[in-house]
């Protein structure tokens, strides 16, 4: 069995990239630890989005910054949790994060994950003005890392226009699946469904699969819902605006373009009905955005039915 270490060894050219890979799985070995340890209350605060936080968002933030900021490599980072993105040096990698996305799971025991996007800030040609996600996108993501805290705790990375699976045994990861591989197929995790109390052409488009019989896969964590189109190469993750969120939930450095980048290199396709997800510029830290993201002709067919 291959180790995810040995793995990126042989994939990665750049030693500097491949340390900040550790470091990101080191920090997912200590969430994973803490999440089947620590409390699972509530924090009594509120992140950046007005959103409640959990004691394990706060801890797994903590975990990652501890983590990233032991690597001289990474010069910047950005997390959900946290209002501004952060300078730590000269380092030339960018990394955000989603520290826990879907942590109202947390207190019934569903799988939650958490997002990574790495950028190699020396390869833009603007390198030497300041350092921020701002004015970046997805299409210029090095690398995209999701963690699911299930059963297992697994890696799924995107890299070398490879997408892997890892899974964590006692200390290490190793390869689990190689070459995720998303096609057709029917299976639907229709997000936001509160949406089609006002938006008739999202209730047709969920019409349209319940009526051909698409199996229903949605367990209120992006994470592990897109997770699971990747591993089983087939199915949509929709999660449209509605009045309360006009630009969607979902948020397009930290949740949206990670996801992307991973889709794409495996076959399927993310959009926000108009443009592909990873073509959209970052205009600020909290941008939202919708996003239809799975098999190129369900994401296709949300833009026919929606726009
Ligand atoms: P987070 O826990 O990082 O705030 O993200 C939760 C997200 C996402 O994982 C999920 O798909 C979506 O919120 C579900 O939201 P609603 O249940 O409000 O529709
Ligand atoms: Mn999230
Ligand atoms: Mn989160």
């Amino acid at each position: 069995m291959q180790t995810l270490q040995s793995f990126l060894q042989e994939k990665v050219q750049d030693e500097q990239l491949q340390s900040v890979l550790v470091t990101l799985s080191e920090s997912v070995k200590a969430i994973s630890e803490r999440i089947s340890t620590a409390e699972t209350c509530k924090a009594g605060t509120n992140n950046e989005y007005g959103e409640e936080q959990m004691a394990l968002d706060i801890l797994a933030d903590k975990l990652i910054q501890e983590e990233c900021e032991k690597n001289e490599q990474i010069g910047l980072i950005a997390s959900e949790e946290q209002p501004d993105e952060i300078w730590l040096g000269d380092g030339d990698f960018a990394v955000s994060y989603d520290p826990l996305d879907g942590s109202s799971l947390i207190d019934v025991n569903l799988a939650v994950g958490t997002i990574f996007g790495v950028y190699d800030l020396k390869l833009r040609s603007d390198a030497n003005q300041d350092k921020s996600f701002v004015g970046l996108k997805g299409d210029d993501l090095e690398v995209s890392m999701i963690a699911v805290y299930g059963p297992r705790t697994t890696i799924v990375l995107a890299i070398d226009g490879e997408v892997n699976e890892f899974t964590l045994g006692e200390d290490e990861f190793y390869l689990s699946k190689s070459e995720l591989k998303v096609g057709e197929g029917k299976m639907f995790s229709p997000g936001n469904l509160r949406a089609c109390s006002e938006n008739l052409k999202y209730l047709d488009l969920v019409t349209f699969w319940i009526r051909s019989e698409y199996t229903l896969r949605y367990s209120g964590g992006m994470v592990p819902d897109v997770n699971q189109i990747l591993l089983k190469g087939k199915g949509i993750f929709s999660y449209p605006p509605y009045s309360k969120y006009p630009d969607g939930k979902l948020r397009l450095i930290f949740e949206c373009a990670p996801m992307a980048f991973l889709m794409e290199k495996a076959g399927g396709a993310a959009s926000d009905g108009y443009k592909r997800i990873l073509e959209k510029t970052y205009e600020k830290i909290d941008q939202r955005t919708p996003i239809y993201i799975g098999s190129k002709e369900e994401v296709d067919r949300c833009s026919k039915y929606l726009i």
